[in-house]
């Protein structure tokens, strides 16, 4: 009764407390978000710093360990392997992550071979060569999903500069000294990308003024098309185009009209 007369007398109209209260909340939760989100954006860049110096640390404690009898202790390079000063984070994401490095064996070329580090001390290791020098650094993922491509673009791209080495249909191939270009049937996105930029071997390097990021999205777009759609049946004789079919129609196909003739006139007789 008492608060029913009192609203009834009082000066202010509802409307005017309903405003007054929205008005209140407005600017006491905007002072909130921008305070909350200013401490947010001290907090992370903090901890962003100091969780790529100790990144930076980890890695080269694995370094120390596992890769410094051949790149020397601070990766400047001995007899047995190549000074990593200014090769980048791609680089070493590229050879760890495919498993070539720590190289097992001397041989013509690093083998592949299942990956020996986590995710995580892959990116350790590329973080601590990257604090050396400058070069080229991690794609992002944008570019190396293999969904914003052109395939038909990526195609004539690898058929002009890829294709002599790795095959049309990227199958792979041999090269001079015992040397060959893999297959690129299982490679990821992100190591395609990698390869590019890095040039392992003797792959040349294909930076942003050979080939942009664009066209590099495009090849790899059309190389995950390939791996997709293998083979559509029957025998693929090594993707090397008409002459093999050719070729094989020729042996295997007369071989056989030749073979069902004897057989056919020996019954005869
Ligand atoms: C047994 C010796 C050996 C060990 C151990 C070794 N490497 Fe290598 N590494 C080599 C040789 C030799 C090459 C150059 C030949 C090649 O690329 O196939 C090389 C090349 C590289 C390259 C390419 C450099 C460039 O020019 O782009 C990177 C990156 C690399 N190693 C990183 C590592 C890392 C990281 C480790 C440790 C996890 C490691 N290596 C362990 C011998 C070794
Ligand atoms: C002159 C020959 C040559 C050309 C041209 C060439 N590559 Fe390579 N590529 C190689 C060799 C050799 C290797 C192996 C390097 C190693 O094992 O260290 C390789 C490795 C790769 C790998 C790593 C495969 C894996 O299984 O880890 C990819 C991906 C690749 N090349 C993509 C390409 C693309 C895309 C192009 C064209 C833009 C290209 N290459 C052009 C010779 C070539």
């Amino acid at each position: 009764m008492f608060n029913r007369s009192k609203s009834k007398k009082g000066r202010r109209s509802p409307m005017a407390t309903v405003s007054l209260i929205v008005v209140g909340l407005m600017t006491t939760g905007g002072a909130y978000a921008l305070f909350s989100s200013s401490a947010n954006a001290d907090d992370s860049t903090s901890t962003v710093a100091a969780s790529s110096q100790s990144k930076v640390n980890e890695g080269q404690k694995l370094f120390a360990s596992n890769c410094a009898t051949c790149h020397g202790l601070s990766a400047q390079g001995t007899s047995e392997g190549p000074s990593l000063i200014g090769v980048g984070a791609a680089s070493v994401d590229f050879q760890v992550g495919t498993g070539r490095m720590p190289m097992a064996a001397q041989g013509p070329q690093a083998e592949e071979k299942p990956a020996q580090f986590t995710d995580e001390q892959v990116d350790a290791l590329a973080e601590y060569v990257a604090s050396l020098g400058p070069g080229p650094s991690v794609p992002s993922s944008s570019l190396t999903d293999g969904k914003d491509g052109d395939a038909a673009e990526g195609a004539e791209l690898f058929r002009i500069n890829c294709a002599m080495c790795h095959n049309v249909a990227g199958a792979g191939g041999a090269l001079t000294e015992g040397k060959y270009a893999p297959n690129l049937q299982s490679v990821s996105g992100k190591h395609i990308y990698e390869a590019m930029v890095t040039g392992p071997q003797n792959m040349p390097v294909f930076n942003d003024l050979n080939l942009t990021p664009q066209q590099k999205a495009d090849i790899i777009t059309y190389l995950k098309y390939v791996q997709d759609n293998k083979s559509p049946g029957g025998f693929a004789l090594g993707s090397l185009g008409p002459v093999a079919e050719g070729l094989f129609i020729w042996i295997f196909g007369l071989g056989a009209v030749v073979a069902m003739t004897v057989w056919l006139t020996a019954k005869s007789n």
